[in-house]
């Protein structure tokens, strides 16, 4: 019983909070999507990653950033090094230190570099957006309640039309999932937009659930290696437990 227990107490703790947290606001229920990830032995697809990576870098990094992604992280969606260093280099840092003739100037970037932002600052951001800023995605799945099924059906979420007797403004969008329906955002994704080496449909419920196996790894990259130390600890709290089960059963029957 006891061993149960706190079997039972550990695997609880190991389960994402953010799993355990139903969605908040006016809207309907947020659909639970079947995710690779979940459970306390959930772990992220790789495959699925770099799907999500090329639809963050042809759709999403036109209006949102994700600062704290590292080029050089993209080792954890399965690319070599080689493999790292082309990508990054398809982009242009401005070097952090001037040159010799004390002249800021452009570089590609590497795999030390962060993600490029699309705009300069917020306010550019706002003004491309009709005054909408584009949240920085870093930590999106984490800022969120219930966060990867709510970004997967805030993609997926979109009405052509309001509701009855509801209306949009130039610009607005209404959304089942968006807290108060109206967003700024046009629908990001449609069927067949982003192509796929890998033979895997390019629908719009596939483009959103690997945009957000992408976006849940580069929220809690840590993820995996902290659900196998959750996982070695409740191994050796069992055996712990034997231990100290059986030097109770000497002392007593000692006692006796
Ligand atoms: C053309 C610009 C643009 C593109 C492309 C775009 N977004 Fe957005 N996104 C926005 C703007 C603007 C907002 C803020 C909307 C608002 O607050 O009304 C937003 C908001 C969001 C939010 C936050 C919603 C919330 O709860 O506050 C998420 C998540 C999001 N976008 C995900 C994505 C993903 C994933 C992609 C790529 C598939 C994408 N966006 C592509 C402009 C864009």
């Amino acid at each position: 019983m006891f061993i149960r227990n706190v079997l039972t107490t550990l695997i609880i703790g190991l389960t994402p909070v953010s799993a355990a947290l139903a969605s908040g606001g006016d809207g309907p229920a947020i659909p639970s999507q079947d995710w690779s990830f979940s459970g306390a032995f959930g772990t992220y697809d790789k495959a699925a990653m770099q799907r999500g990576y090329k639809i963050y870098r042809e759709v999403c990094s036109s209006c949102h950033a994700m600062k704290r992604v590292y080029f050089r992280n993209l080792e954890a969606l399965g690319y070599n090094e080689a493999q790292i260093k082309n990508i990054a280099a398809e982009y242009t840092v401005i070097n952090k230190e001037p040159n010799d003739e004390g002249e800021m100037f452009e570089r590609p970037a590497l795999p030390s570099d962060a993600f490029i932002s699309p705009f300069a600052n917020d306010n550019a951001a706002k003004y491309a957006n009709g005054g909408a800023l584009p949240p920085d995605l870093s930590l999106i799945t984490k800022a969120r309640g219930n966060g990867s099924n709510y970004v997967h059906a805030l993609i997926t979420g979109y009405e052509e039309h309001p509701p009855h007797g509801e209306e949009v403004a130039e610009g607005q969008y209404w959304n089942t999932y968006f807290p108060g329906h109206k967003l700024s955002m046009a629908p990001p994704l449609m069927e067949g937009q982003v192509s796929y080496e890998d033979g895997t449909p390019e629908t719009l419920d596939q483009y959103a659930q690997d945009v957000v196996q992408f976006l849940t790894w580069g929220a809690d990259p840590h993820m995996e290696e902290r659900k196998s130390t959750g996982f070695k600890v409740i191994i050796f709290l069992l055996m712990f437990a034997g231990v100290m089960l059986s030097v109770k059963r000497k002392i007593w029957s000692d006692a006796h």
